[in-house]
Parts: structure tokens; C-alpha cells; sequence
């Protein structure tokens, strides 16, 4: 696609947009989400999470992604029971606070700090086949984290690419998304997607749900491409794009596979997340009075 058809196409997700411009509400729920897979959705929930507890902030992180890479980066072992469990046993109604405090207390040796997690089982997968013929299926994610919401200033969802069941009830729990989008033209294109789901959600489900902006990853702006990219990206996009930016670094490979968080392999990189931190939790920093 042409810089000037992905513009008309930008633009033309402007007007979907601003027609169900939600109310301003304090974001403390925020999905990380896009349709498109390996756009750096689990590396931007490990890192804000990371920024988050620096800043002194209490963070709960939500596995909603069967691969549970959140979770196995995270230190939390494959046989620990998590998300699918607690989103089964709402749907049975069958959920206590005590069932949830127990997801939240397994064992987690050496694992970064991220706060507390609900991890991922590899059941979740199933979950939107499962929980279909339940009625209010797009409510159980909200109803897992009302006991638990008060306990954390910030609590940051890792979505599964695509628009499933579980997805859409991250879409319901959060009050704000945030998109994680390289900016090269096929990811792109599928932010039209996005912005027309999003405004299936609001019509129908959360008419207050935000979207805090779109961060560009996996940049390259060393190249005349990348940097073409991201300007026709910021002049058009439909929603805010962060000032800051994540380069592609190979340290963010090497941190995932050696599961600490980015800031612990290079500080400049930790500097940046603080600085995302910054823009994105900015409203959640000024109620928690930090
Ligand atoms: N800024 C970056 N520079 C280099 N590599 C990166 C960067 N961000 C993420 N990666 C790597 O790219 C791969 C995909 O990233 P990540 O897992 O965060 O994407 P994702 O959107 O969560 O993928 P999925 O849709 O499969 O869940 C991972 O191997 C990750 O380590
Ligand atoms: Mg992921």
C-alpha cells in the first residue's frame, strides 16, 4: 500500500473513532493489545509492568494469552494454575476471593519484579469454545478482577493476537488499551481492524473503554522506510502515538529468554520504559499519590 492510501486509511479510522469518543475515567485496567501476532504485546507488558514497580506503583499482570510467555517470563512454572481456571469457575459460579488469592500466592522463585501475576494455562485456549454458550461470557475477566481490583494501582493485561472470547474480555475488564504497533505498512492496516472491533465493544459492551495511544515498536529508524512509516503513522493515526518510541534491540530477545526485564541487560533501555511509564500511567500515578 501507498504512504498516501494508508493515510486515506488512517484517516478514514479517525471519523470510526471519534464517533464513540468515550468519557474520560481513570485508567487502572489497560489491555495491551493488537490483532497481529509477535508486534511486541508480551515485551510491553513485561517492561511497563517492570517501570511501573519502579515507580513505587502496586501492579497486577494478567496472562490472556494461552502461549503464556507473560507467565513463563514472569517465572511462573507451566503447571500453575491461572487465568483459565478462575474464568471457568466465574462462568460456574463458583468464584471466591480465596480461589483468586491462591492464583496470586503460587510459588514464583527468582522471577522479575512485575508485580503479581495471574498466569496463563495452555486451557485457555479452549476457554472460548467452552465459555460461549454462557451468558454474560464477555463479563467473567471483570468479574475475576472485582475482588481484587482495590489491591493495585495499575494492572496490565497481555491479550492473545486476534479478537477471541478471552480477548474481548480483556476488552470489557480494561478502561483503556494500549496498542503496540511496528511501524511497517501490514501492521498498519490491521489498526482498521482494530478500531472497528473497538467500536463493536463500546457500542455494545464498554462504552467507556480508552485507547491511551499506540507505541511504536520493533522501530527502525535508523532506515528511510522505518522513519517514512512511523511520520505517516503519526500524522494520521486515529489515536495518540506515544513521543516514545522501542527500537529493535536484540537485548529484548536476549531478556526474554533469559526472563529478567530489559532495564537489567541495558539502563538506557530501563530509561525508556520509565519514560513510557511516564506518558502512559501518568493519570494512574496521580491517584496512587507517587
Ligand atoms: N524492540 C524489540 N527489539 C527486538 N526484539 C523484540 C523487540 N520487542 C519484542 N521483540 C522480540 O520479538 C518477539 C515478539 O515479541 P512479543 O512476544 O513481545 O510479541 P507479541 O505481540 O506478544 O507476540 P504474540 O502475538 O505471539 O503474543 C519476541 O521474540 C521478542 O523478544
Ligand atoms: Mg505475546
Amino acid at each position: 500500500m501507498s504512504q498516501e492510501g494508508l493515510a486515506a486509511q488512517l484517516a478514514n479510522m479517525c471519523i470510526t473513532d471519534a464517533r464513540c469518543a468515550p468519557q474520560e475515567v481513570l485508567v487502572k485496567v489497560i489491555a495491551v493489545s493488537n490483532q497481529k501476532g509477535g508486534v511486541g504485546k508480551t515485551t510491553t507488558v513485561v517492561n511497563l509492568a517492570a517501570a511501573a514497580r519502579r515507580r513505587g506503583l502496586r501492579v497486577l499482570t494478567l496472562d490472556a494469552n494461552p502461549q503464556a510467555h507473560l507467565s513463563r517470563h514472569a517465572g511462573v512454572g507451566p503447571d500453575a494454575v491461572g487465568l483459565s481456571a478462575l474464568l471457568r469457575a466465574a462462568a460456574n459460579l463458583s468464584l471466591d476471593e480465596d480461589m483468586i488469592r491462591a492464583v496470586l500466592d503460587q510459588e514464583r522463585p527468582d522471577a522479575v519484579d512485575c508485580g503479581d501475576i495471574i498466569p496463563a494455562e495452555g486451557s485457555l485456549d479452549d476457554d472460548s469454545a467452552v465459555l460461549l454458550n454462557v451468558s454474560g461470557r464477555e463479563q467473567l475477566l471483570r468479574e475475576v478482577l472485582a475482588p481484587i481490583r482495590d489491591d493495585y494501582d495499575v494492572a496490565i493485561i497481555d491479550t492473545s493476537p486476534g479478537f477471541d472470547l478471552i480477548a474481548t474480555n480483556a476488552w470489557v475488564a480494561a478502561d483503556a488499551i494500549l496498542v503496540p504497533c511496528p511501524p511497517e505498512v501490514y501492521a498498519l492496516e490491521g489498526l482498521a481492524k482494530l478500531a472497528r472491533h473497538l467500536a463493536e465493544v463500546r457500542h455494545r459492551l464498554n462504552p467507556n473503554l480508552k485507547v491511551l495511544g499506540i507505541l511504536l515498536t520493533l522501530a527502525e529508524l535508523h532506515t528511510i522506510d522505518g522513519r517514512a512509516t512511523s511520520d505517516a503513522l503519526r500524522a494520521g493515526a486515529p489515536w495518540p502515538v506515544l513521543r516514545q518510541v522501542v527500537t529493535k534491540r536484540v537485548a529484548y530477545r536476549q531478556a526474554a529468554s533469559e526472563r529478567v526485564t530489559v532495564d537489567a541487560l541495558d539502563g538506557e533501555l530501563g530509561r525508556v520504559w520509565d519514560r513510557i511509564a511516564e506518558e502512559v500511567l501518568s493519570d494512574v500515578r496521580e491517584v496512587a499519590g507517587v
